[in-house]
């Protein structure tokens, strides 16, 4: 029997499991670290937290085989965030993440420089704050002394494919989202970064997601039990691999992931372009394959934050419970009529990427009276997330890309009760998929294709991902909601000058 590797660099920690050629899940490890945001809007990471918890992770999942047996090793990641190196490989300084707001400038010079249609042409998306490209002017105009160091820019699962293997890659879905790459023809846009300035030097070799990209080296093999020689395929940004590990391969098939960020994810056989640049087009781990997908900033993360901070009694009552806090709050909701009696949350606690492209955009709670409890907050939290997946949902529609099934994952599709409020706002039966593992599940299974324990991506997916569950929406609920997702609608266009105004006075 072989065996394949998956690591997911994400937001909130590492995960890594291994599974055997059947595609059974044989062992899995999630090694957290911290995230910093030293100002409003600002996310970074120090890229050594990740290659701790990865050796820690892998160190734990390779009790249970020999680690000959083991084929390959995908890598997925946090998509955009942007590690320098100097001339001795030693990194800069932390990681600037997806979710740091704080090049909106760079941005704007971006789009002054090249021209906004000649961007699409060049790389398919917009200038945005989340990208990498911003970040990489941010620093040679805030950090000039840092800037003139700079040898390399890695992305941050590429960052630990050079401590695994020694060698400088990525692949083209993780490349889609520095605005470097040439998404159309696959490959790095050398007219893009002659006009910024960036020397192509800097960037690592960019392949497809399955092809072998390096191999692990005997240092590391000695510090984690890895076999050294194993292959390390390319792997995937976290969201073309998580549809990949969803099945999402063909036509017709849309993937909506509730994770800390929401993502709402369309299968392409060729590039496809929203006319006003709202969906990001981007290259797929599946070989010669494009998707479109519109990115909301805090989804689980909406949750995460209200569960930190206004819910202690119910993290209290889990520890004594042994159960997970989520599953307090949101069952808590449960007597919540929908539509949370009047109250509207808007999720924009990062600023928010689709479809309105504003860090400047803040999170609100619309419609309090001396009725709501602390149950319709979290309920009106649940619904505004599925609210702002409907944006991006609207977006595809309009864009007339087939939908002939809703595929949801992430944490957020654990539960029953958010995945029926979604059904019931977006107004489309919902599937969900085992295993459910995400994007480390799909980037194991590009290990498998890279190295031939597979013929293709599709038979890799045909024999390992299964359907479990349907749920359909309540025609009820439906009515109720369209009503609420005008309310929800209306309030960001109401807001858009308050929320500019807002962050104007925080910088006097
Ligand atoms: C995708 C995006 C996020 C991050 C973090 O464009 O920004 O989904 O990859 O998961």
């Amino acid at each position: 029997m072989k065996y394949l590797i998956g690591i997911d660099i994400g937001t909130t920690g590492v995960k890594t499991i291994l599974i055997n050629q059947k595609g059974a899940v044989v062992a899995k490890s999630i090694k957290e670290y911290p995230l910093q945001t030293p100002k409003p809007g600002w996310a970074e990471q120090n890229p050594e937290d990740w290659w701790q918890a990865t050796v820690a992770s892998l160190k734990e999942i390779l009790t249970k085989i020999n680690p000959a047996d083991i084929a390959g090793i995908g890598l997925s990641g946090q998509m955009h965030g942007s590690v320098f190196l100097d001339k001795n490989n030693r990194v800069l300084r932390p990681c600037i993440l997806w979710c740091d707001q704080r090049t909106t400038k760079q941005c704007e010079d971006i789009t002054a420089k090249i021209g906004a249609k000649k961007l699409i042409k060049l790389v398919a998306n917009p200038a945005l704050t989340g990208f990498t490209a911003g970040k990489v002017l941010w620093v040679r105009d805030n950090e000039p002394a840092l800037y003139k160091k700079i040898r390399r820019i890695l992305l941050p699962k590429d960052y630990i494919r050079f401590r695994l293997t020694n060698t400088f890659a990525t692949e083209v879905s993780d490349a889609s989202g520095t605005l470097f790459l040439d998404v159309k023809n696959r490959g790095w846009s050398k007219e893009l970064l002659k006009k910024l300035d960036i020397p192509l030097e800097w960037l690592p070799a960019c392949s497809e997601s399955s092809e072998i990209t390096g191999e692990i080296t005997g240092a590391v093999a000695k510090l984690t039990g890895l076999k050294a020689g194993m292959p390390v395929v390319g792997g995937g940004g976290d969201q073309a691999a998580q549809a990949v590990g969803t099945g999402i391969v063909k036509m017709g098939i849309i993937s909506i992931t509730i994770g800390t960020s929401g993502v709402v994810f369309a299968f392409s056989d060729k590039p496809l372009y929203d006319p006003r640049g709202r969906l990001h087009t981007f290259c797929h781990a599946v070989p010669g394959k494009w998707h479109v997908m519109g990115v909301m900033l805090a989804a689980g993360g909406s949750l995460q934050w209200f569960r930190n901070n206004l819910g202690q009694e119910e993290i209290t009552l889990a520890k004594k419970r042994a159960v997970d806090p989520y599953e307090i709050l949101i069952n808590n909701t449960k007597s919540i009529p929908p539509g949370s009696e009047g109250l509207v949350f808007l999720p924009y606690l990062c600023g928010e990427r689709t479809p309105h492209a504003d860090p400047d955009a803040r999170g609100v709670f619309f419609g309090l009276t001396l009725k709501h409890t602390k149950a319709h907050l979290t309920r009106s939290v649940l619904e505004g997330v599925c609210f702002g997946l409907r944006d991006s949902l609207e977006i595809i529609k309009d864009m007339g890309i087939l939908i002939n099934e809703v595929r949801v994952s992430g944490g957020g599709a654990r539960s029953k009760i958010w995945l029926q409020i979604l059904a019931d706002v977006i107004n489309y039966e919902i599937i969900t998929v085992e295993p459910a593992e995400g994007a480390a599940y799909g980037v194991a299974l590009l290990a498998g294709v890279g190295t031939g324990v597979y013929q293709d991506i599709y038979q890799a997916c045909r024999k390992s991902i299964k359907i479990t569950s349907r749920l359909k929406p309540n025609p009820e609920n439906v009515k109720i909601y369209n009503q609420r997702y005008r309310v929800f609608k209306s309030l960001y266009v109401s807001l858009k000058d308050k929320f500019k105004l807002g962050s104007l006075r925080l910088l006097i």
